[in-house]
């Protein structure tokens, strides 16, 4: 069982996350701490630009706090990247406005990538560490703080791409010509995720998730073989108590779907679902092996408040009563969504999902 040590004041996202009870189903939002907020947008301004916020202690705990000043959730995300990790080896990670994120160096020569180090996050990411230390003290235990880090495939799409991609002709060419090259890059990265992890697991983070972003754009043979072994492989290396309190993780892969038992039988607390998924299925397929996170399609928020409150119940409706659900929407959080609705979904979670706690 779920055991705790820290005096949280709103521990129901862990106890979900372990398919404990719990008294309503709880509820965060990825990227909820982004473009879509003014105030977000105006200390990116202070910071010059989005990484330098990231690097900055103060200014990702400020950013980290603002979702949570606004609406009453139940976890608080630490305000970072993925590409962190990239960064600390040395690819020279930049975002250009407009054109999302971009690598000085991708990963372009075989020697390159027999090159590639494991970064001490203690050392080469200590920005991150800070923050995670920075925003537990900031948070004072009223929710949980998640650390997060990429999938090793997702990191090796844009380490090999050198950016976004819309086909991943670079990785894909890599994976059916050079499957040696590729799975050498995933060994270093599932190394270098789960060092990452532990660190943030002990520099404070109550729970940890992995976004395998891209996953999904992989065939169904090369998913359980480019992706979900090395997903295992971080979830085996976990510390899974932490400070006299159990330390859950969640794996997410969008467009893993149809791949939902094997990802569930990888060890993981729990599976994040994207929205082409019905819930209710997801969970009569995975029974009581995992929670599950999700799955609001984020365009809802584009709505009004009556129809996000109608596709709210939904979801909760399709998964039915008992613990194990950690509402979320089902990838990040749009850039032009009104902070209003976000207001609205939250708050239509809170009073729904009581009658299923009974
Ligand atoms: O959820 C949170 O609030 C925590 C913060 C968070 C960010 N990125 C902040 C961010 C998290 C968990 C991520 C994860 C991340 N980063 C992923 C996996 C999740 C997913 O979306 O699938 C990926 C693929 C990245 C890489 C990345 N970072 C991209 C592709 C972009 C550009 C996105 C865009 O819409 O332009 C980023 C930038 C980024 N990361 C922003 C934020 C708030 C926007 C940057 C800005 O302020 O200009």
């Amino acid at each position: 069982g779920y055991k705790m040590r820290s005096k949280l004041k709103n521990d129901t996202f862990l106890r979900a996350l372990l398919r404990q009870p719990t008294e309503y189903t709880p509820v965060w939002m990825m990227r909820q701490a982004g473009r879509y907020l003014p105030e977000y947008n105006q200390t990116r301004g202070r910071a010059g630009d989005f990484l330098s916020l990231c690097k900055n202690p103060d200014l990702a705990t400020e950013v980290t706090m603002q979702p949570l000043a606004r609406f009453p959730l139940d976890a608080a995300i630490l305000f970072s990247d993925i590409l962190t990790i990239p960064d600390a080896m040395g690819l020279g990670l930049y975002f250009s406005t407009g054109e999302g994120p971009k690598f000085e160096r991708p990963l372009r020569d075989e020697w390159e990538i027999r090159d590639l180090a494991i970064p001490d996050p203690n050392v080469h990411l200590r920005y991150v560490m800070d923050a995670v230390s920075q925003i537990r003290k900031t948070l004072n235990n009223e929710v949980p703080l998640i650390g997060f880090a990429g999938s090793p495939f997702t990191l090796a799409c844009y380490m090999v791409e050198g950016g976004s991609s819309s086909d991943f002709s670079l990785v894909k060419t890599m994976l059916y010509q050079r499957p040696d090259l590729l799975h050498h890059i995933l060994d270093i990265n599932a190394r270098a995720v789960t060092s990452y992890l532990n660190a943030q697991i002990e520099a404070g983070a109550q729970a940890v998730m992995i976004f395998d972003s891209w996953g999904g754009a992989l065939s169904h043979a090369a998913y359980h073989e480019f992706s979900l072994p090395y997903l295992e492989q971080i979830v085996s290396g976990l510390i899974r108590e932490h400070d006299g309190a159990t330390i859950p993780n969640i794996v997410f892969t969008k467009g893993g779907g149809l791949w939902l038992e094997s990802i569930a039988a990888i060890g993981c607390n729990a599976v994040g679902l994207d929205w082409p998924i019905d819930i209710g299925q997801a969970r009569a397929r995975v029974g009581d092996k995992v929670a599950l996170q999700g799955n609001l399609d984020p365009a809802v928020l584009f709505s009004n408040p009556d129809a996000i409150r109608t596709e709210v119940g939904k979801v909760l409706h399709s998964y039915g009563k008992g613990s194990g659900h950690v509402f979320n929407l089902g990838h990040g959080i749009s850039q032009f969504t009104k902070p209003e609705n976000a207001a609205a979904m939250v708050e239509a979670v809170h009073e729904l999902s009581k009658p299923y706690h009974e």
